[in-house]
């Protein structure tokens, strides 16, 4: 099965098994190499990584926490130079803070977060832009790049669009309601056109305590977003992360953010015309008219498949021109009928009931308050709506629904068929006549996940498909330069199959449509993400998040793998260093295109 002849697949590699241990796993012919760790050094003046003694002054110099979002800016459009954009979504402390964590008499304990150890959490976030090249067949990084940058959940922002300068943005540090420190809880993101880096900020109410003023005019913004859950300890040190005392700030997050890697001065911009919602990703496409169509989920089970489409046209011979692109245009829920065909509602104030009855008076309220808007236009309550990508080839759009157990017989549809979804779908959209910006178009189920030797989960793999081959909790996906679809799972990670979060392969056309393989698993206790191929095919980009991270039971002991006791010291296995979310690069040992 390694060859494509005799088969319909579009995939041509021998799969991996499936399995669960310490190591990642690549398709036997393929490497998969560590490019970039946790704490490696981003500028010549950037200290090592010491993690007794790590910093917030070193981690600033330093890649940043949980890579999630990978991409890649090529540099004069070369496919073995660029920029390496990536997002640093979360952090856990007790993976990453030695003695953090004590077990007596099987105990398990966390301590309080001292304030330096905050100020390194908030230096892990955010992202980073680093050049990277591909030297005999290797990337590595260029240290003494101009382009390399850190941005964290301290770097100084600026708020732009419909709801750019609101009274509701506006705070006792920023009167203006325009400048904004930080981005926070980067999951997926994009590429624009125009080679700008998106952020996308999903999950935010973990970072704010307190509680909002009695009869506060944000209650119910807030309580529609979870804010604030307090799963963070930096509302103990700084003011604004508390909603008691700072009632607005929380409103300056939950957006997609704008960075022009190509000026490390750039100052990265909070788009708002893309609502406020938790953002997992924007991926992009320029439709037929020249518009760019911008494709968003908000990750929470019963919400929404938003997109995005700008007033103004890519002009991809004046770059400056499409700067601004973000700024205007008109944001769009998803309505999924039961007969397959799809509508994008206007989320537009003064349409239908987005007025003043309603509680707005702007459509900077509508963005704000992005959810309650599409609550009210009746939009369709989706499996928790993850990568979102559009697909040139064929004039598709795949949407990754991760999972949700709590639909209940009552609630579930066409669009969300099961009850109890523990494995989450795929669906596949296409817009009317093939344009992507249109208002109008078709849908089905691409793939109901999980184990299709279980009945009872109805899943809905080719019988091509392998025991290694199907997998459920789809989180983010890439397509590749030949228009095909790959994709990466986020709690997959089951002692009971013995699987890991891995890379699928998933064959969209003709005969072998739904036939998943197996290319890359992680190590135990890790989650995978990026991913994401480079203009000639011959590399694949994968972030690890929290290897190590045995919180979910994963080898039936019940044991959490805390820094002290770990499961795995994925990648560097050195009993004085903890494990490291890291980005790995695959490419075929006889190099060429992967997966061909
Ligand atoms: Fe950060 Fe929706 O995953
Ligand atoms: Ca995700
Ligand atoms: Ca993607
Ligand atoms: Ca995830």
């Amino acid at each position: 099965e390694t060859a494509k002849a005799g088969t319909a697949s579009a995939f041509a590699f021998k799969e991996v098994a499936a399995g669960v241990d310490a190591d990642h796993h690549v398709a036997e012919g393929y490497e998969a190499d560590v490019l970039l760790r946790w704490g490696d050094r981003l500028f010549p003046d950037a200290p090592e990584f010491d993690p007794t003694k790590q910093s917030a002054a070193a981690q600033v110099r330093q890649f940043g926490y949980n890579n999630d979002y990978v991409g890649f800016i090529p540099l004069a459009g070369s496919s073995t130079r660029g920029l390496l954009v990536v997002n640093h979504e979360y952090t856990n402390p007790h993976l990453m803070f030695p003695g953090l964590v004590t077990i007596t008499d099987g105990k398990v304990k966390q301590g309080a977060l001292t304030k330096e150890q905050v100020d390194i959490e908030i230096a892990a976030h955010g992202g980073t832009i680093v050049e990277i090249e591909k030297v005999n067949g290797k990337w590595r990084i260029v240290l003494e790049s101009p382009y390399n940058r850190r941005i964290t959940a301290d770097t100084e922002m600026m708020m732009t669009g419909p709801a750019a300068g609101h009274d509701r943005l506006k705070t006792q540090a920023d009167p203006s309601g325009i400048k904004v420190l930080g981005t926070i809880n980067n999951c997926a993101g994009g590429v624009t056109p125009w080679n700008t880096y998106i952020m996308a900020e999903e999950n935010i109410h973990g970072y704010f305590d307190g509680k909002l003023p009695e009869g506060h005019r944000e209650t119910a913004n807030y309580k529609r977003l979870g804010i604030p859950e307090g799963s963070y300890e930096w509302a103990r040190f700084y003011d604004r992360f508390d909603i008691g005392k700072q009632p607005n700030e929380a409103n300056r997050f939950g957006w997609i953010v704008e960075v022009d890697a190509l000026d490390p001065r750039a100052v990265p911009k909070k788009r708002t015309a893309l609502g406020r919602t938790k953002h997992e990703g924007a991926e992009s496409i320029v439709a037929k008219d020249g518009r760019v169509v911008f494709y968003l989920g908000d990750d929470e089970r019963f919400d929404y498949v938003y997109k995005f489409v700008t007033a103004g046209k890519f002009d991809p011979n004046n770059r400056a021109a499409n700067m601004d692109l973000l700024d205007e245009g008109t944001l769009y829920v998803a309505k999924f009928a039961q007969d397959g065909t799809l509508a994008w509602l206007p989320v537009v104030f003064g349409q239908g009931p987005l007025t003043s009855a309603n509680g707005f008076e702007s459509q900077a309220d509508v963005l704000i308050e992005t959810r309650r808007a599409a609550d009210l236009l009746g939009a369709t309550k989706m499996d928790r709506p993850e990568d979102v990508q559009p697909n040139a080839h064929n004039g598709k759009v795949y949407v990754m629904l991760t999972n949700n157990t709590k639909r209940g017989g009552e609630q579930v549809d066409a669009a969300n068929p099961r009850a109890k979804n523990a494995f989450g779908h795929i669906i596949e959209i296409a817009e009317a006549d093939g344009d992507f910006a249109a208002t109008q178009g078709k849908w089905e189920v691409l793939l109901k996940c999980g184990d299709p030797s279980i009945a009872e989960v109805g899943a809905t793999f080719s019988t091509e498909t392998t025991k290694n081959g199907w997998f459920g909790m789809p989180d983010n996906c890439a397509i590749d330069a030949a228009g095909r679809l790959w994709v990466s799972t986020d709690g997959n990670t089951n002692k009971a199959t013995g699987r890991t979060d891995g890379l699928w392969a998933v064959d969209t056309e003709g005969p072998a449509r739904a036939t998943s393989k197996l290319f890359y698993r992680v190590p135990v206790g890790g989650e995978l993400c990026g991913p994401l191929f480079t203009p000639d095919d011959e590399t694949a980009f994968v972030a690890i998040q929290h290897p190590a991270d045995g919180g979910d039971d994963w080898d039936g002991h019940g044991r959490p793998s805390y820094y002290e006791d770990l499961s795995t010291r994925w990648p560097d296995f050195k009993p004085d260093m903890p494990t490291r979310p890291s980005v790995v690069a695959i490419t075929k040992t006889e190099g060429g295109k992967i997966g061909i």
